[in-house]
């Protein structure tokens, strides 16, 4: 029921009501009338409040897109500053050896954070549709292998000065332990991304299952353009 409706019947019920007391024979012709009235204020009421509500749902609209912007700015240039770095540690494609890249990383002193941002974003670049860079995934292998030498170097200049590992060397070297830090990090990403994977893989079948049965999709192939339509 609509707004206007409950607001007629309820102005009707109680004309009526207050109405039948005094003379039943002129109940219904008054109020008709009165439901008239009011129905036309009703309605004029509700408009207002549709009109209303329509343009605060487009400045909410409005504000989530300028927030959703926001952030998609604010990621494309973190991103392009990861890959500044990403490219000045892997010049050539990744074709140098470990020990250079712990040269480059040794002058560049990045703190761990930094590093996790590096191989998350190794990550994103290995899969992204439109322009995958396999290539890219033995970086990560091989930015881990850097970052325990160095990790070693830590240590062993902790032990030889007799120093206590503070608070900074855990944010900025990980206490030690970066390429830990880094390898957790390769793996909850990959976890992730067997998961999204097999979500998709899921929703793939769900959507052909509606058009076909499991076995006509196993054996007429997953390209098969027809189960892809919803
Ligand atoms: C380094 O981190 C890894 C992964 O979190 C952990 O398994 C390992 O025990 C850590 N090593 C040291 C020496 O703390």
């Amino acid at each position: 029921m609509k707004l206007v409706q409950i607001a007629c019947l309820s102005v009707g019920m109680i004309m009526c009501t207050s109405v039948r007391a005094f003379s039943p024979s002129l109940q219904s012709r008054i109020c008709n009338k009165a439901v008239e009235l009011h129905a036309t204020s009703a309605e004029t009421e509700a408009e207002r409040l549709r009109a209303k509500a329509r343009e605060l749902m487009a400045q909410v609209k409005q504000q989530e897109d300028d927030l959703h912007n926001n952030i998609m700015a604010k990621k494309r240039s973190r991103d392009a500053h990861i890959d500044q770095i990403i490219s000045e540690l892997f010049p050539t494609n990744n074709e140098g050896d470990t020990g250079d890249l712990v040269s480059r990383l040794r002058n560049k002193r990045l703190a761990a954070e930094v590093l996790v941002q590096i191989v998350e974003r190794l990550h994103q670049r290995t899969r992204v549709a439109d322009k995958k860079e396999p290539e890219l995934a033995s970086c990560t292998d091989q930015l881990i292998e850097a970052a325990a030498i160095l990790d070693q170097e830590f240590v062993n200049q902790k032990t030889r000065c007799g120093d206590k590992i503070t608070h900074a060397d855990l944010v900025h070297w990980g206490g030690g332990n970066v390429s830990g830090i880094l390898k957790d990090k390769d793996k909850d990403l990959a976890r992730e991304y067997d998961e999204q994977f097999q979500k998709r893989l899921e929703s793939f079948y769900d959507a052909a299952v509606k058009k076909h049965t499991r076995d006509e999709v196993d054996s007429r192939g997953w390209m098969d353009g027809d189960a892809w339509k919803p």
